[in-house]
C-alpha cells in the first residue's frame, strides 16, 4: 500500500474511532447519595400521600438546589429518548410509584436558571385547572420566558427558548413500604453554573457554603406553598 493511501486510511478510521467514542459517551445516570425523600415532621414520604397535580419541592443533589416532585396522575411516557444542549443523548425510562406516575426533576430552568426561592417562584407545573388560556396545560411552565417542560416525557421542551428538558432527578420507589428515595440525576446539570449566578442569594437563604453541600440521609419535601410566599401564575 502506498504511503499516502495508507495515511488516509488512518484517518478515516481515526474518525470513524472518535464518532463510536462520541456515541458510546452518551450521557449516563449520575448517582450521588441514596436520600430518603421525607414529610415536614421527619417522617418517610409515602407515594400514596402525594396529590395529583401538586407541586412538591425537595432539595436534591445539593442542599441549595430545589427540586420538583409531581405525580401525573396517570403513568408517563417510558423510555424517552432526549438530548442535552450540546449534543449527548440520553434515555428517561419514565414515572415510579404505583402507577409509573411519580417523577423528579431540577426546578433550576434550562434557560437562564429561573428557580423556586423561599420568596418567591416564577416556575411550576401547571394542571388543566390551573393553566391559563395561553400556556400547554400538564407542563412546567417558567413564567420567565415561557419556557415549558412536559413532565410526563422526561421534561422535554415543549415550548418557548430552553435549550435542553430539565434535568431529571432518579427516584427509587420501594413497593414494599411506598417509601421513596433519590439517587442521583439524569440529563443536562446546571448545578455548577447555577452555585456561579446565584452564589450571593444562595447563601443568603441557605447559609454560607452550605447551598453546595450535598444532601445525603434524606431530604425534605414541602408542597410549593409552604417552601415559597408568593407563586408566580402567567
Ligand atoms: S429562565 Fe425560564 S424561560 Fe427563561
Amino acid at each position: 500500500m502506498e504511503r499516502r493511501e495508507f495515511i488516509k486510511m488512518c484517518a478515516a478510521s481515526a474518525a470513524f474511532a472518535a464518532r463510536d467514542v462520541f456515541a458510546a459517551a452518551d450521557l449516563k445516570p449520575r448517582f450521588y447519595s441514596r436520600a430518603q425523600l421525607v414529610d415536614d415532621h421527619g417522617r418517610p414520604l409515602k407515594a400514596a400521600r402525594l396529590v395529583v397535580g401538586e407541586n412538591y419541592i425537595f432539595h436534591y443533589p445539593f442542599e441549595g438546589t430545589p427540586s420538583f416532585l409531581l405525580n401525573l396522575g396517570k403513568p408517563t411516557v417510558r423510555e424517552v429518548e432526549l438530548k442535552t444542549e450540546n449534543g449527548p443523548a440520553y434515555q428517561w425510562s419514565g414515572g415510579v410509584g404505583p402507577k409509573n406516575a411519580i417523577v423528579g426533576y431540577s426546578a433550576i430552568c434550562a434557560h437562564r436558571m429561573t428557580y423556586p426561592t423561599p420568596q418567591i417562584s416564577f416556575i411550576s407545573y401547571r394542571d388543566k385547572s390551573t393553566a391559563s388560556r395561553l400556556m400547554r396545560p400538564n407542563t412546567i411552565h417558567c413564567c420567565s420566558e415561557h419556557s415549558e417542560y412536559d413532565p410526563a416525557s422526561g421534561a422535554r421542551v415543549v415550548g418557548g427558548p430552553a435549550p435542553q428538558p430539565l434535568c431529571a432527578i432518579l427516584l427509587e420507589y420501594d413497593g414494599e413500604n411506598g417509601e421513596l428515595y433519590a439517587i442521583g440525576t439524569l440529563g443536562g446539570e446546571m448545578f455548577n453554573a447555577f452555585f456561579d449566578k446565584f452564589e450571593f442569594k444562595l447563601a443568603l437563604d441557605y447559609g454560607a457554603d452550605r447551598a453546595r453541600q450535598q444532601v445525603s440521609g434524606r431530604t425534605v419535601v414541602q408542597e410549593l406553598q409552604q417552601f415559597c410566599k408568593q407563586r408566580v401564575r402567567c
